[in-house]
């Protein structure tokens, strides 16, 4: 669709009754025309299908059904993978309806959480600007430090896919994507008449599993990882109190109520001096604060303090702002303002993060990555600058940015379309 063509609107009863020939699941076009991202033709009109009972209504709600370790904290996935569409042609009740057909198909093959899948469905400033024309209900991405220049993604929809099984994301990304039958679903699945593939990103978190994929680029070759690391820079992320609540990053009201905001950052991680000059006490200093001691980490359960109140003092005495310590600043009501969902990767050969981020308003992403910025810190000590003895400011680049809004369950296809 052209940003001069006028937005379709429909109602939900005209989207409802709309399925009347319906086809059937399985009868698939071909993905090889998906570049054609224009194609004018309207998708086939599909049944919605039947939802499964019980589903929770805001699509973020993953820490009920993930397992604790042995001091609470949520065990995430162990696999993500992040799908990245555009809508084909213009948007239709028939758009919407696909989508959601392939979304229920896989609610009903899978139960909702690691062991089965978790997914959110999150929709781009592009998807309200130039798909539907109107005013976008979240802000485009943009550069949040001095020292990235991101390229700023534009795609329509992302879809997040999580689970412990990562040949069942390889296999439910297939299905949506080039129509593979998926082995126990019983439903539509593929999205190609609806939606325009355009990139997946894909990683893992967990014990074993950084150490297992670290001969890639932006790692020392001696294999550095530890085998019990669950992230390639070694410390366990993620600390239920380090964490906003599911409950506190939930939108409250209006049409976008019970979603939330995400902010998607591909981040390159460079960690050879990571591991080559810096010994455990000075990672340990620059993860979380230089007042914390490696014997001091090992009895964090669920909290690491990383004392944001003594920054002053470790710019002064120790020359090394901490990264928990300078991020901690950035809290209300004494808890995180996001709620982090990041994953390593080894896409293109290098190592890296995904850094999916959930927050209320994408004003909180901001002033998070501000106090880790630090900037006040590096006017005040000469011995911080932007990516110099900064958290780990020095070992990561931004990539690409993007930012979404995950409405609720009800409203995730095709949000804004349909008009009552
Ligand atoms: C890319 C590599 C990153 C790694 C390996 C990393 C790792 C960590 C670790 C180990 C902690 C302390 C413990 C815990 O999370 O439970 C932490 C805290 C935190 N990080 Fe990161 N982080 C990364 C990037 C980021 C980015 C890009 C942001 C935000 C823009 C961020 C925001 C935070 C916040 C908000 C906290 C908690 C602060 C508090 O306790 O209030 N992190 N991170």
């Amino acid at each position: 669709m052209s940003s001069t063509d006028p937005p379709l609107r429909v109602t939900r009863r005209r989207l409802l009754a709309g399925a009347g020939a319906l086809v059937a699941a399985g009868a698939l076009d071909s993905h090889a025309a998906a570049a054609d991202a224009g194609r004018a033709a309207p998708p086939p009109a599909v049944s919605p299908g039947r939802q499964p009972p019980g589903l929770p209504a805001r699509q973020h709600a993953w820490e009920a059904t993930l397992a604790s370790d042995r001091h609470g904290n949520p065990v995430a996935p162990r696999f993500d993978r992040l799908l990245f569409f555009d809508v084909r042609g213009r948007a239709t009740a028939a758009h919407a309806r696909l989508l959601e057909a392939g979304l229920r198909t896989l609610e009903r093959a899978f139960p909702w959480g690691p062991e089965g899948l978790l997914f959110t469905a999150g929709w781009g400033n592009a998807y309200f600007s130039r798909v539907l024309g109107v005013a976008s209900p979240i802000q485009r991405a943009h550069g949040l430090s001095q020292f990235e220049l991101p390229s700023i993604d534009d795609y329509h929809l992302c879809l997040h896919l999580a689970c412990d099984d990562e040949q069942r994301l390889a296999a439910v990304e297939a299905a949506l994507v080039d129509g593979v039958p998926l082995p126990g679903a019983d439903g539509w699945l593929a999205l190609s008449d609806a939606l325009v593939w355009r990139e997946t990103r894909t990683g893992f978190v967990g014990a074993g599993l950084p150490a297992a994929h670290q001969r890639v680029g932006g790692i020392p070759p001696h294999g550095p990882v530890a085998r019990s690391a669950p992230m390639f820079m070694g410390f366990q992320s993620s600390l239920r109190r380090n964490q906003a609540s599911e409950d506190s990053i939930t939108i409250r009201s209006g049409p976008f109520a019970q979603g939330t905001t995400m902010a998607v950052s591909y981040i390159r991680l460079r960690l050879d001096g990571w591991y080559e000059r810096l010994d455990e006490r000075g990672r340990v200093a620059r993860m979380y604060s230089p007042q914390t001691t490696p014997a001091d980490l090992a009895r964090i359960t669920t909290d690491a303090p990383s004392q944001p109140g003594q920054i002053e003092e470790a710019g002064s005495r120790y020359g090394v702002i901490g990264h928990a310590q300078s991020t901690a600043r950035a809290r209300r009501h004494g808890r995180p303002l996001i709620l982090r969902r990041d994953f390593d990767t080894v896409d293109g050969g290098h190592a890296g993060v995904h850094f999916v981020s959930l927050q209320r308003t994408l004003d909180d992403f901001v002033t998070t990555r501000n106090a880790m910025n630090a900037v006040a810190e590096q006017q005040q000590h000469a011995r911080i600058a932007d990516t110099f003895n900064n958290g780990i400011n020095d070992f990561i680049s931004v990539l690409r940015r993007a930012n979404y809004i995950l409405p609720s369950r009800a409203a995730r296809s095709f949000p804004l379309l349909l008009a009552g």
